[in-house]
C-alpha cells in the first residue's frame, strides 16, 4: 500500500523515505517462486513477510475482474491446449499494438475457470514451473478473500497494490474496470482509505476518475524511455513519460495521485557496462510534492541484476539482490516491488528507523 506520509527528515548525503520503514511489495505474489497471480503465489508472499501484494486486474466478457498481467492468456495459462476454446483465438489491437491469442474480454468467467495457471519463465524458474497446473486463474473477489484469510491466520494485515490494466481498451468495449473494482472492494469492506488498498495504473485518466469517486490512495505508474500513457495518446495529448517526470509533470500528478510507481532505472540508472549508477533526483523531487515512490521490479536472477551484483552461475542463478535493495533504500524510495520477497524482506529489516541503512 501507499503508507501514511511523514515529514521528510533533514537530508544528509542521501534522500530519505517519506515512510518510517519502506514497504516490501510482492510482485504478482511471490512470482519468483510460484506461477504468478495464483493464490499460492500470494500466500507464499505473505509467509515470506511482505507488507503488500501487487496484483494486476483485467476483465472477462461477463464483467468479472480476474488477476492476470495481460488480457491475452497464453503466456501464463494452458489456454492453447483447450480445443473447446480454439474459436476464441483472434488478433486484437491492444493499446495500439496488434496481439494474437485468447483474450479475457472474449471469454466468460466460466471459460476462464477451465484454465490452469503456468510459470511465465520456466527456463529461469524451474521450481515455480513444478507448480504448473495446480491452480487456475483467480477472480479479484477470490484474491481478496484469500489474502484476508492468510493475513488473519498469521495475525497480520497485508496491503494490496492493485493495478488496473488497459482501462481505456476495456472501457471502449463496454467493460469499464472502475465499477467492478469498487464493488468488489466494497463487498470486502475495503473501499476505504484505511483499508491498505491502493490503486495503480500506467494510464492517467482512470486514476483521475477514481480521485473523484473514492479516497483510496492512487499511484501513477511511470515507464522510462520513449512513449506515453495510452490514454494521453488516445486523447491527442503530446505528453510523454519524460514529460511526466519533469517538474511540471510531477506537479500535475500530485493533483490526483498520492504516489509514483516507477521503473527502477528512473531512480538508479545503469551504466553502459550494466553496473548500478548514481541515483537520479526523481525521489527527492517527488517527495517535495508528497508523492511516495515505489520502484519495480527487483528480481534475484542474474539475468535481471546489475552486472556488478551478479553471482556465479547462469542467468537463472540468484545473485546479490539484497545489495541492490540497499542501494534503492539509500536513494530514499518508499517501497520496492519484487518477485523475490525472501531476498528483500531481510534486506529491508536490516534498516534502522527512518530509512537509515545499517551496514
Ligand atoms: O507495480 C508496477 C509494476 O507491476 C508494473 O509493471 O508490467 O509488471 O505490471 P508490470
Ligand atoms: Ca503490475
Amino acid at each position: 500500500m501507499v503508507a501514511q506520509k511523514q515529514a521528510p527528515a533533514p537530508t544528509r548525503s542521501t534522500t530519505r523515505s517519506l515512510v518510517v520503514t519502506p514497504a516490501v511489495v510482492a510482485h504478482r505474489g511471490a512470482s519468483g517462486h510460484r506461477p504468478e497471480h495464483t493464490l499460492d503465489a500470494y500466500r507464499t508472499a505473505i509467509r515470506m513477510g511482505v507488507d503488500d501484494i501487487e496484483l494486476d486486474l483485467v476483465i472477462t466478457a461477463d464483467g468479472v475482474l480476474v488477476a492476470r498481467h495481460e488480457n491475452e492468456l497464453s503466456l501464463t495459462t494452458d489456454v492453447a491446449e483447450h480445443p473447446e476454446l480454439a474459436h476464441h483465438r483472434t488478433t486484437r489491437v491492444v493499446d495500439g499494438r496488434p496481439v494474437s491469442g485468447w483474450f479475457t474480454e472474449d471469454l466468460t468467467l466460466a471459460e476462464v475457470k477451465r484454465l490452469a495457471a503456468r510459470e511465465r519463465h520456466p527456463e529461469l524458474r524451474a521450481h515455480s514451473a513444478s507448480h504448473d497446473g495446480v491452480e487456475g486463474v483467480p477472480t479479484f473477489n477470490e484474491v481478496l478473500a484469500a489474502v484476508g484469510a492468510e493475513a488473519s491466520r498469521r495475525g497480520r494485515t497485508v496491503g494490496l497494490m492493485v493495478e488496473l490494466k488497459h482501462p481505456s481498451h476495456f472501457a471502449a468495449q463496454g467493460l469499464p474496470l472502475v465499477p467492478p473494482l469498487l464493488a468488489d472492494l466494497a463487498r470486502h469492506g475495503l473501499a476505504d482509505p484505511r483499508s491498505r488498498v491502493s490503486v495503480m495504473s500506467f494510464e492517467t485518466g482512470v486514476l483521475r476518475e477514481l480521485a473523484g469517486l473514492c479516497r483510496l490512495p492512487l499511484v501513477q505508474l511511470l515507464e522510462e524511455g520513449e512513449g506515453s500513457p495510452w490514454d494521453l495518446e488516445l486523447a491527442g495529448d503530446p505528453r510523454t513519460w519524460a514529460d511526466l517526470v519533469s517538474p511540471e509533470g510531477l506537479a500535475w500528478i500530485a493533483e490526483y495521485a498520492d504516489g509514483l510507481g516507477v521503473a527502477r532505472s528512473l531512480v538508479l540508472p545503469r551504466g553502459p557496462d550494466g553496473r548500478l549508477g548514481a541515483p537520479t533526483d526523481l525521489v527527492r523531487r517527488a517527495h517535495r510534492h508528497w508523492l511516495t515512490v515505489h520502484v519495480w521490479t527487483l528480481r534475484a536472477e542474474n539475468r535481471y541484476l546489475p552486472s556488478d551484483l551478479c553471482g556465479p552461475g547462469g542467468p537463472e542463478a540468484h545473485g546479490g539482490l539484497a545489495a541492490e535493495v540497499r542501494a534503492f533504500l539509500a536513494a530514499g524510495v518508499d517501497g520496492v516491488i519484487t518477485d523475490h520477497p525472501d531476498h528483500v524482506v531481510p534486506a529491508v529489516q536490516g534498516l534502522g528507523t527512518r530509512g537509515e541503512v545499517v551496514t
